[in-house]
Order: C-alpha cells, then sequence, then structure tokens
C-alpha cells in the first residue's frame, strides 16, 4: 500500500476515533447509557470522574488507532494505570463488539481477578454484571451470547472455548491480560493465536481479529519480538517514589515478622493502608486474626484497624470488601483509621488497591514446580524474583510516596532472589495442555511456537500418560476416547475416571468425587477447633478411602433439605461455599456426560449404602499411576518412580493398606501423599498391565508382589 494512502487512512481512523470520543462525551452529557436505554445513574458519574483521571486515557486515540492499523498491538503500562479495567472498554466503545454478533474478550490469569474486574468494568459501565458486561471462569459462566460485548475470561477457558471454536470467531478483539505473569495458558493461547491470526485477517470469512497484548513489566520487548514485531505501545503510571526497608538479618519465621511488622507501622507510621504479602488461605487468616488481636491490645485510645484476607477461595462479597475506604477517625480530629489487606500474590499486578502506602513483602509466594522425572507438580512456597519485589513495593507508592518492607536482607535481595521468575510452563506438567493442543489440531509440538519450548522431557512425559491412560494411541494420534478427555474441564486423569466409571456401574457416585474434588477443601479443620472438626469428619470417615469420605459427606448434603443446608454445615464443619459449588459443578459434569452419551449409574444399594468396591475399581483404572506400596520398612514407595512416601495424617485411612492410590504428591518438609485410595494388587495388573510391564520395571519391593499378582491372573483365565 502506498504510503501517502496509508497516512490517510490513519488520519481518518484518528479522526473516527476523536469523534467517537465526541460522541461518547454527547451520550455522556445527554445522560442515557447507549447499552440500557436508561439515563446514567449517579454513581456512574462519580466513577467516571475518577476513571477520566487514569494515565491510559492519555493515550486513548494513540492505541485505537494503533489497534487499527495492526492485527497485534503491545502495550506495557504500569500496575494501576487503568489497562485493564479501561483500554476494553476502549475497544467496545469504538465499536468493535456487537450484541449477538461479536465480542471483546479479556483473559486474566486468576479467576478472583476475572470476577472481580469484570464487576468493576460493569459498574463503570452502568451495566447488569452478566448481560452488557460479564465472565467466564472454569465452571461458571455470568455472561449472555445474545448481549455480552465484554467478556473477562479466565486464559484457560480461552483455550477451552478454542476447542469448540478453532477461529475464536466470537471475538472480534481479544485482550491477552497480564501476559507478564507467563501462565501456561497465557503461553499456550499465544502460540495459538501466532496460528489464528493469520486465518482470521481482514476480508476472512469470520472477519479480522485484533489482538492487544498488555504486559506489566519491562519484559514486554520479548513480546513484541515474539509478534513479529508488533508496536509497542508505553503507558506510564502514577508512581511516587517508594522507600526500601530491609531487616538487618535474615526472618526466621516470616507469618510472625509480617504480623509484628503491620502492628508496628499502624502504631508508628502516619496514615495509610497496608498491604501484606502472604502465600495462601491459612497464613493469610492467620496473619489477620493475629494483627486484629494485636490492633485489641494497643487499647482503645488507637485508631481503627480493619483487616481483610485476599485469596482465590473466598467468597466474592469478602473480596470485595478489599476495595472499601479505611474507616475514619474515632473521634472528630482524632487519627484516622487504617486499612490492612493481606494477600496473596494476586495484589501483586492483577488488583490494584488504591490507598495503600505501606508494602510488607516477605518475599515469598506459592510457585508450581514439576519434576518430571518422578512426575510430581507440587504447589511450593519458593523465593520470589527481584522483578516481582519490585512489583510489590510499587504497589506502595500508587497514591503518594510509600515505603515498603522487605522482610530479608538486602544481601538476599541481590544474591538469592532469581532477576525473574521462570514462566509456568517450564514447571508444570504438560499432559493437559497436549491433550487441549491435540484436540485443537495441533499435531507438531515440537514445531509449535512456544514463547519458551518446554523441556522435551516434560512433553515426553505428557505424551506417555496420554499413551497410558488411551487418549493417544502408539502413534501419537487423539483416539476417540481422547476426544472425550478434551471435552471435560478437567485433569486428563480424572476426564478419564468419569468417562469409565459406568464400567464399574458407578458414574453418579465418580461425578460426585469429581466435582467434590474441583473445589476448595470441603472439610474445614480451624485450628481452635480442630478436635470438633474431626468428630465431625468421623461420621463421613471410610477407613478404605479419602474419595469415599468426601463422596460420603457430598451425598449427605445432597439429602438435607435446602433450608437446613447452611446450619448443616455450620454444625458439621463443612465449607458451605465449597460444598455448593460442588454442587453446580457435578450439575454441570451431568450436562457434559450427558452431551457424550456417558450414563448416569449408581452402585448405590437399597439400604443407600455404596459399592465401595466398585468406586475403588472406578477410581483405581484412572489413577493407578499414582501407586505406593508398603515397604517392609513401613512407609510407602512410590511404584516405578520409588519415591519415599507417607499417608498424610489427615487421610481417613487408619490401617496401612499394602496398596495405595494417591490424588496428589505434596513435597513438603516431608512427603506427604493426600486424598488416598486402597487398591489391590490384583486390580493394577488386570486393569494394567500395559503399565506395569514387569519387563521395564525397576526392581522393588512392589515388583515381587506384582509378580505374584500375575499368576495368580493367569491362573484365574485358565481355570
Ligand atoms: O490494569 P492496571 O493495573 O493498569 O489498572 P486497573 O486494574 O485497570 O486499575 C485502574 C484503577 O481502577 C485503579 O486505580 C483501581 O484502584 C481501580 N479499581 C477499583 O477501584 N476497583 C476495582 N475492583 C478494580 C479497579
Ligand atoms: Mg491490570
Amino acid at each position: 500500500m502506498g504510503s501517502s494512502t496509508d497516512r490517510k487512512r490513519k488520519l481518518d481512523l484518528a479522526d473516527d476515533a476523536k469523534k467517537q470520543n465526541k460522541t461518547l462525551d454527547a451520550r455522556q452529557s445527554s445522560g442515557i447509557n447507549p447499552w440500557t436505554g436508561k439515563a446514567y445513574s449517579s454513581r456512574y458519574q462519580s466513577i467516571l470522574q475518577t476513571r477520566l483521571k487514569l494515565p491510559v486515557y492519555k493515550f486513548q486515540s494513540e492505541l485505537l488507532e494503533a489497534v487499527a492499523d495492526n492485527q497485534i498491538v503491545v502495550i506495557e503500562g504500569e500496575t494501576g494505570s487503568g489497562k485493564t479495567t479501561q483500554i476494553p472498554q476502549f475497544l467496545v466503545e469504538i465499536g468493535y463488539a456487537t450484541p449477538g454478533k461479536s465480542c471483546v474478550g479479556c483473559t486474566q490469569p486468576r479467576r478472583v481477578a476475572a470476577t472481580s474486574i469484570a464487576t468493576r468494568v460493569a459498574e463503570e459501565m452502568d451495566v447488569t454484571l452478566g448481560k452488557t458486561v460479564g465472565y467466564t471462569i472454569r465452571f461458571e459462566d455470568i455472561s449472555d451470547p445474545n448481549e455480552t460485548v465484554l467478556k473477562f475470561l479466565t486464559d484457560g477457558m480461552l483455550l477451552r472455548e478454542a476447542m469448540s471454536d478453532p477461529f475464536l470467531s466470537r471475538y472480534s478483539c481479544i485482550v491477552l491480560d497480564e501476559a507478564h505473569e507467563r501462565t501456561l495458558a497465557t503461553d499456550v493461547l499465544m502460540g495459538l493465536l501466532m496460528e489464528v491470526l493469520p486465518k482470521r485477517k481482514k476480508g476472512s470469512k469470520h472477519g479480522e481479529l485484533k489482538v492487544v497484548v498488555m504486559s506489566a513489566t519491562l519484559d514486554a520487548e520479548k513480546f513484541q519480538a515474539y509478534f513479529g514485531g508488533a508496536p509497542l505501545m508505553k503507558v506510564p503510571g502514577r508512581t511516587f517514589p517508594v522507600e526500601v526497608f530491609y531487616t538487618a538479618e535474615p526472618e526466621r519465621n516470616y507469618l510472625e515478622a509480617a504480623t509484628r511488622t503491620a502492628i508496628q507501622i499502624h502504631q508508628c507510621e502516619g496514615p495509610g493502608d497496608i498491604l501484606v504479602f502472604l502465600t495462601g488461605e491459612q497464613e493469610i487468616e492467620q496473619a489477620c486474626e493475629e494483627i486484629r488481636l494485636g490492633a485489641q491490645d494497643m487499647g482503645k485510645d488507637a485508631s481503627e484497624l480493619v483487616v481483610y484476607p485476599l485469596y482465590s477461595s473466598l467468597p466474592p462479597a469478602q473480596q470485595r470488601k478489599i476495595f472499601s475506604a479505611a474507616p475514619g477517625p474515632k473521634v472528630v480530629g482524632g487519627k484516622p483509621g487504617r486499612k490492612v489487606v493481606v494477600s496473596t500474590n494476586i495484589a501483586e499486578t492483577s488488583l490494584t488497591i488504591d490507598g495503600i502506602v505501606y508494602v510488607i513483602d516477605p518475599g515469598f509466594s506459592k510457585q508450581k514446580v514439576y519434576n518430571p522425572r518422578i512426575r510430581v507438580e507440587s504447589l511450593l512456597v519458593s523465593p520470589i524474583s527481584r522483578a516481582s519485589a519490585r512489583q510489590r513495593s510499587g504497589r506502595a507508592g500508587r497514591t503518594r510516596p510509600g515505603k515498603c518492607f522487605r522482610l530479608y536482607t538486602e544481601q538476599s535481595f541481590h544474591n538469592d532472589l532469581q532477576e525473574t521468575t521462570y514462566p509456568e510452563i517450564l514447571r508444570s506438567k504438560m499432559s493437559n495442555v497436549v491433550l487441549t493442543l491435540k484436540k485443537l489440531g495441533i499435531d507438531d509440538l515440537v514445531h509449535f511456537d512456544f514463547m519458551d519450548p518446554p523441556a522435551p522431557e516434560t512433553l515426553m512425559r505428557a505424551l506417555e500418560v496420554l499413551n497410558y491412560l488411551g487418549a493417544l494411541d502408539d502413534e501419537g494420534d487423539m483416539t476417540d476416547l481422547g476426544r472425550q478427555m478434551a471435552e471435560l474441564p478437567l485433569d486428563p486423569q480424572l476426564s478419564k475416571m468419569l468417562i469409565c466409571s459406568p464400567d464399574y456401574n458407578c458414574s453418579d457416585e465418580i461425578v460426585s468425587i469429581v466435582a467434590s474434588m474441583s473445589v476448595p477443601q470441603i472439610f474445614l479443620r480451624p485450628r481452635e477447633n480442630a478436635k470438633a472438626a474431626d468428630e465431625a469428619k468421623a461420621q463421613f470417615v471410610d477407613n478404605t478411602s479419602d474419595h469415599i469420605t468426601l463422596l460420603n459427606a457430598y451425598a449427605t448434603y445432597e439429602e438435607i433439605p435446602q433450608a437446613e443446608r447452611r446450619d448443616w454445615c455450620w454444625n458439621n464443619f463443612i465449607n458451605d461455599r465449597s460444598i455448593s459449588s460442588a454442587e453446580s459443578v457435578k450439575k454441570q459434569l451431568k450436562g457434559i456426560m450427558r452431551r457424550l452419551d456417558i450414563p448416569l449409574v449408581t452402585c448405590r444399594g437399597a439400604n443407600g449404602s455404596f459399592d465401595t468396591n466398585a468406586i475403588r475399581m472406578a477410581l483405581t483404572s484412572a489413577m493407578y499411576m499414582q501407586t505406593a506400596y508398603l515397604q517392609s520398612a513401613g512407609n510407602y514407595l512410590t511404584v516405578k518412580d520409588n519415591q519415599i512416601v507417607y499417608v498424610h495424617p489427615g487421610s481417613s485411612i487408619d490401617s496401612k493398606p499394602q496398596w495405595v492410590v494417591f490424588e496428589e504428591f505434596a513435597l513438603t518438609s516431608k512427603n506427604y501423599i493426600r486424598t488416598v485410595t486402597t487398591t489391590r494388587g490384583e486390580w493394577l495388573v488386570e486393569m494394567a498391565p500395559h503399565y506395569f510391564d514387569l519387563e521395564n520395571f525397576p526392581e522393588c519391593e512392589a515388583k515381587d508382589e506384582l509378580m505374584l499378582e500375575y499368576k495368580k491372573l493367569a491362573r484365574r483365565m485358565t481355570r
């Protein structure tokens, strides 16, 4: 194209953008919301004033022009500059979405971020959540195909949608947000978009697809290079200087140090809210409790301190509390109160909380690690990177100069922390991703355009696992079973379990178990009430299986009348929210089962009891790759990988059965296996002779036992 026509087109577009802005202004002054046809609320007007001050507004026309001119644009902007909440709205406003036809999708690595940002943006646009603006996370779709023009969804969900809609035809524009987080799903999506974009150029069947990649860190050049030199726009944030303090000595207990520091700040520092980074729910709840107690100890004269936790399994209503304003002074003219938010990594870049002046950074987060040699993927509390530490301290300088207290030494910051966190793709098992890619028709995994290719051993392991499960044949091609497995939004092993469960006459039970495992912990065990909680759990315990224990609790819950459920949960130390979401997960899985023609059958007898053998067989049929065998020395050894493991003390299994299958291998101070079920050697050799192939088997006690089982099996066969 000639450069003069090019320039003219740009000018036209810029003009369009300006006009659009004018129409936007006109609409706003006319006071009618085009999405609802109703007058804007006064709340809309007041939020609008704060929105207009966000740094991204200065770049609106430049940005829209870049998007008009290019299929991909990379945006780098500091956290809090308004990228996530505003840029998708710009795209919608300028006309990239039409109700019922196409929409703008914005991906988020975390579920909490997807739901909380969708809620905020619906508020900003003065529309109903679930209609004009919606969100989709696994097992929860709050959007309307006929009305939604802006949808926030987890990166994993977009990947799922691609399986049934390979051209992503329902989207006119996809915003890949938080790309710097380099989650597994975002990395795969980037590779996938590289394949989809050439097929969705202007004039193509599904129309042009635009992609905006947004990143919070300086690594944006890497994205730019990956996307073939796409234009890079930088949006400066509004940041104030943050003074960083280190401890003189390493802290032995970072949790204790963090709560102590929070209380000291409340006592000694000027006004401003506090953000504390911890690694998970338990730690966070404990810290919240201790900070509250510490504040009480300060007596009545101290100003008010409110403490809010933030982690993914927290109910949305409680999550929203982090945005409420800090309490005012107790008496007229007194010292203002203060808010403390104790959060996981989510507050590092995904969510911006205004008013934070003090950040406490113990230097840890929960990170996924994968060891392909022993096939173990775990979440481990690990040191963060220097890049993360910088992001965290930056959160203190959003509204005015702030302070960041790093609970480690300056020397440690420079010498012990890595510069950046490794992308998740280098730290994960890949079986799920490989199955997804195969389903998407991408067979050549070696040449798939990963930004950072996973280790060959990890890919090999994934192919091997999928082959054992029967999802891929020996040529690596997808089988019918594999295609069915890919339809289920579950780990391949769980999918296989569900699909095969009718063979054991217990698909109703297995779907309950799978649903109960897909939600946060159902059994509560508060520290101060551990004994009572254990007693309550004892009613449900099946001492051969943690899975069946879960099932017993879930099945009892299903029979409790709706109106009594809350009380029942409370009295039985059951997490009300978890178990009710398990019910909704079960409903959705049943829907998919119906679609895939997987019959729903039950092994429950007339007296209401389950055929636990049948259930344990169904569990074994999919979990046999995670078997452990009791050693004469008294511990367990994982079969084939020969890792010493111990059954977690919270397990329902009280004896020491010879064979167990397990759900999770937690690499902590002691190698625990969790969610464990007793199994039998004879089932293993019958169900998975291809896996328990003794010709290629490491020497171990389990091998001798399996040999005997094969002999018995042969005898049964000849009889
Ligand atoms: O994505 P980025 O970090 O650039 O910023 P953002 O998430 O769009 O946040 C922009 C502003 O919206 C911040 O000042 C937030 O405090 C505010 N916000 C809010 O008040 N409530 C929410 N639920 C989300 C954002
Ligand atoms: Mg953001």
